[in-house]
Formats: C-alpha cells, structure tokens, sequence
C-alpha cells in the first residue's frame, strides 16, 4: 500500500491544479480520453476540469499506487478487506452460468448459481401463484425488512425497474425502527396474502430484528387461528449468512436465501438481497440485471487503462476532491424511476470511502470520499441548483440521462433531456458580465447573473432504463468507488465508524428505566435522557 502522496504523480497534479485552464476553455480542446463507451453507458468526463496533461498524470498515479494490482487481487478472491479478513468478490455474484472461479479448492461460482437457482424457483413460485400464505391464498405484498445494504439497493432496484414489474405484486421496504414504518406497510397489508422477506446480512441488526418482530407478531395476531409454526413458515423467509439465529426467529432454513461473508452489505444487491428485485422483474429480468453488471466487471478487469470508464472517473473524483479541494457530489439522474439512486450511492460511496487512516491504520495527510448527495431532475433545480449554479461551494455533478422515455409522451421526455443538457452546460460553462453586457442585461443586474461556471460535471447517458443497464450503473459506480479507495489506500470494504453509536445507543436505551445506568454519559446527553423521559411519562 502506498501513501499516494509520496507518489511523483501527486506532486505533479498538486503542481497542475494551480494552473489548469477553465473548462469553458478546455471544452474546445476536445480530449478523445474523456469519452468513453461501456457496457451501454456513454460517458462523457468533457466537462471536467481535466487537461490532457492532468488525465496523463492521473493514470499515472493510478499505476503508482497500484490500482490494478489491487483490482486484480479483488477479482482473484484474495483478502483485501483486510481489517474483516475477507475477500472481495461480489463480482463473482454476477459471472455468466458455467464460470469457474477457484478459491480454496472451491468453485464459487457454482455455489452462486446454486442459491439463484434456489431464489428463481422460488421467485417463480410466488410469481404464479403457487406460494400460498397459511390459508390457503396466494401472496399479493411483499414486505422487505433490512437496513443499509439489505435495503437501499432492493429499494432503488424496485424503483429503478419498475417498468418491469409484476403488477399483480405490491412492494414495500421497510428499514427505519421508527415505528410508524413498519406500522404504514402493515396497514396496508393483507395478512393472508403478505411475505415479509427479513433481510440481514449478519440476522442480528436491531432496527431490522425489531421490525421483523413486530411483523412476526403483527401476523401471528390476525392468524391465529393457525399454530406459529405453520403460520411463519409460510409468511416469512430470510436472506442470510446467519442460519443459526434465522432458525431460531422461527423461519425454516430451506426459504433462507444465503449469502457469504465476502459479499458486503452495501455490494449485495446482486446476491440473494436482490430477492425482492427478481419477484418483482422475474428471473429472466435479474438475470439480464447480473449481466449489465458483469458486463461493466469486464470492461473494468480487461480495458486499456485510457478507455477504462471506472478507473477514469474514480482517478478524477480523486482529483476533484484532493486537487480541486471539492468536499461533495450531487448526484442529478433525470428520470423519476432513479429518484433512490442517489440514496443508494450515498451508503456505497460514504460508507465506503469516509476513512481517516490508511490500511495500516496511519492516519490519511490528504482528503478521502466526497460527500454524495442528490435528487432527481428538474425537481432538483426547482430547490438547490441555485447554491450550485453561484453558491460559494464547488459542487462536482453526476448527471444521469436515460434518452427513451420508460412511459409517457416523447414530448415531455425531450423536455426533460434539454433541462439535463442545459443543466450540464450552464454549471460547467457560466457566463461572464461580458456576454451579459452584450446579451443588453440591465446594469444593476449583471454582477447578480454572472455565473461562473466551472463546476464539474460528468454526463452519464444511456438507452434506456432497463435491467441490464441498471446493472451496468451500480457496477460503474462500485468500481468508481474502489478506485478511488485503492488510489488513497484506505479499506473501501469495512466500516468501523458504525459501530460505536449502535453501542452507544443500547447503553441509553437501557438508561432509560434504569437512572443507574446514566452515569456513563455526558451531561448533554443524561439531560437529554432525562427530558425525553418526562415527555414520555406525558403520555
Ligand atoms: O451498520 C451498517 C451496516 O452494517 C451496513 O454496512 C449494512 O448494509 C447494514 O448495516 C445492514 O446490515 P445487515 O444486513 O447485517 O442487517
């Protein structure tokens, strides 16, 4: 692991930041590097602030803080989550049938094709009725219970693919332990005809438990006519590597949809997490979905580094955010079914890359992952795009262009086109009090229109919104992602930084009716206690 820092091509790019040209004017130096094409997605990096010379010397870094050996380790199986001693290898959830991926004597591959067979059949079984609740009715709801990644990529997908989705099927996806949302998908819900499918990677995440529980007892109420143990066998499954604890919540192993440990949370919509999503679209429709994925895997493991889309756009976030001094990223996808998009690039790309100390545990000298935000367009613009357009803070945009429309009039879809490219051109480009002034903009008015312009964007355009190039989209993003952690040298892979305040949170529920138990917290947080306490005791 190197400190890229002490790399030649970090102190050349500091160098290159103080003079880089605009991009108003780099855009007419057209680079043919900042285009490129992969796995259906056309990426154009045009308008970064990038000149030939600083993508040349952002390969360079890439080849000096060994990117691809890392990514070759990935794909191989080694451990590079080291902190957890695990592999890395959601991409051999997504090899084409008849792979061979050999590590420790076993071929991986066929165990993934074994649990999708297992998930199809039973996605199938759902899908046509022959699944039935404990009376004896086939399943119209599905509820997903999980959190993070057991929940955010199931969301986005259900939302992204719904064009392909049944429609004889409800969905719903319930995370937060506020209890009003597992309450509003149970209104909604018809107990003999519901599937709660309680996703966790680990069984033991509380807010994922205690709304599997409540949902537990919820169904055992209105069914009580039926023992427990017929009632939650057919209501329920789990997605797991946890068998021990789902026996034990009642659910029987053989509708447990299995997982492994080198799939991380927020890398999982394509194992068994993704169960909902292949009920939903159907096995065939997944199976596309895997291959947009693994297509985008390829290009990754195999393109010249100067054509290589992840490594492109991952080196310049690095640039963006170290060089450029850009704390954040708006992510801007112009179409409706991408609105939890940018939720699920917040948990990949924060919860990845929001490290402080390298691999070895040294602390980092330089900054590491941007903060990744968004909205769909044009709501967007209608609220932040001014803070973007002229606010003090440079932010860096992701914009997300689907050409055919997945419903509705061409007309509107052309409008909604326009307003992304106009969107792309106005933030990258401005306009200056000159042209204002040659535009007969009145006097007093020209210093409040003048937009500067220069604030980076990517345009990322596909065909259509369909489950191959969703596919391909979240594996861009989760390579972008990796590179940009392999170029740091921090562990994108773990997440140590959760952990305390679930401790901590325990230690106060438990101070809640036990005075005793205060004595650990700081005197903000007893008053705090103290004052929900008594708001409580109102009721
Ligand atoms: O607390 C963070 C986290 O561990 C995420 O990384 C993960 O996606 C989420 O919790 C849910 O974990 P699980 O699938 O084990 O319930």
């Amino acid at each position: 692991m190197t400190n890229p820092e002490s790399c030649t091509a970090w102190s050349i790019l500091v160098e290159l930041s103080k003079t880089v040209a605009p991009i108003r004017q780099l855009i007419h130096e057209p680079n043919p590097d900042l285009r490129i094409n992969a796995a259906g997605i056309s990426g154009d990096f045009t308008r970064q602030r990038v000149s030939p010379e600083v993508v040349n010397t952002l390969l360079e870094l890439v080849d000096q803080t060994g990117v691809l050996e890392l990514r070759d380790a990935m794909f191989s199986g080694q451990v590079i989550n080291e902190s957890e001693g695990r592999s890395v290898l959601h991409t051999a959830l997504r090899l084409p049938i008849g792979s061979v991926l050999d590590i420790d004597g076993e071929n991986v591959s066929d165990e993934v094709q074994s649990v999708l067979a297992h998930m199809s059949s039973f996605a199938d079984s759902i899908r046509d009725g022959e699944w039935t609740g404990v009376t004896g009715k086939p399943i119209n709801r599905i509820v997903n219970i999980g959190i993070g990644g057991s929940s955010l990529g199931p969301e986005m997908a259900y939302e992204a693919l719904r064009a392909f989705a049944s429609s004889e099927i409800e969905f719903a996806f319930v995370s937060n332990v506020d209890p009003t949302d597992i309450e509003t998908a149970l209104k909604c819900s018809d107990p003999e005809r519901t599937l709660f499918i309680v996703a966790s990677k680990t069984f033991t995440t509380a807010e994922t438990m205690a709304n599997a529980e409540v949902a537990k007892a919820w169904i055992l109420e209105r069914l009580n006519k039926y023992p427990s143990n017929e009632v939650i066998p057919c209501h329920f499954v789990a997605v797991s590597t946890n068998e021990g604890a789902v026996r034990e919540f009642g659910i029987d192993p053989t509708n447990m949809f299995e997982f492994w440990d080198w799939v991380g949370g927020r890398y999982s919509l394509c194992s068994s997490i993704g169960l909902s999503t292949m009920i939903s679209i159907g096995p065939i429709q997944f199976r596309k979905m895997l291959d947009g994925l693994n297509a985008m895997d390829s290009h990754f493991a195999s393109a010249p580094i100067r054509q290589n889309m992840p490594l492109l756009m991952g080196a310049i976030a690095v640039w963006n955010r170290d060089f450029l001094s850009i704390e954040t990223t708006a992510v801007l996808p112009y179409s409706q079914y991408l609105s939890r998009f940018p939720a699920y690039l917040q948990q990949l790309t924060m919860e990845s890359n929001g490290k402080r100390v390298r691999k070895d545990g040294t602390p980092v000298t330089y900054n590491t992952g941007a903060i990744y935000w968004g909205e769909s367009g044009t709501n967007g613009q209608h609220s932040f795009y001014q803070l973007l357009h002229q606010g003090t803070s440079i932010v860096a945009s992701d914009f997300i262009i689907v050409a055919q429309e997945s419903a509705g009039s061409v007309d509107q879809q052309e409008m909604l086109v326009a307003n992304a490219l106009a969107q792309a051109a106005v933030l990258s480009i401005g306009v200056t009090a000159e042209e204002l002034i040659l535009q007969n903009t009145p006097p007093a008015l020209v210093t409040h229109k003048v937009m500067p312009g220069d604030r980076p964007v990517t345009v990322l355009m596909v065909k259509a919104l369909d489950p191959f190039t969703l596919g391909a989209l979240v594996a861009l993003y989760e390579h972008s992602v990796f590179v940009q952690g392999a170029i740091w040298g921090i562990n994108s892979f773990d997440q140590w930084g959760v952990e305390l305040g679930k401790k901590v949170a325990s230690g106060i529920a438990n101070s809640f009716s036990d005075p005793k138990l205060r004595t650990d917290f700081d005197p903000s947080t007893v008053a705090s206690i103290e004052n929900y306490v008594t708001l409580m005791k109102e009721r």
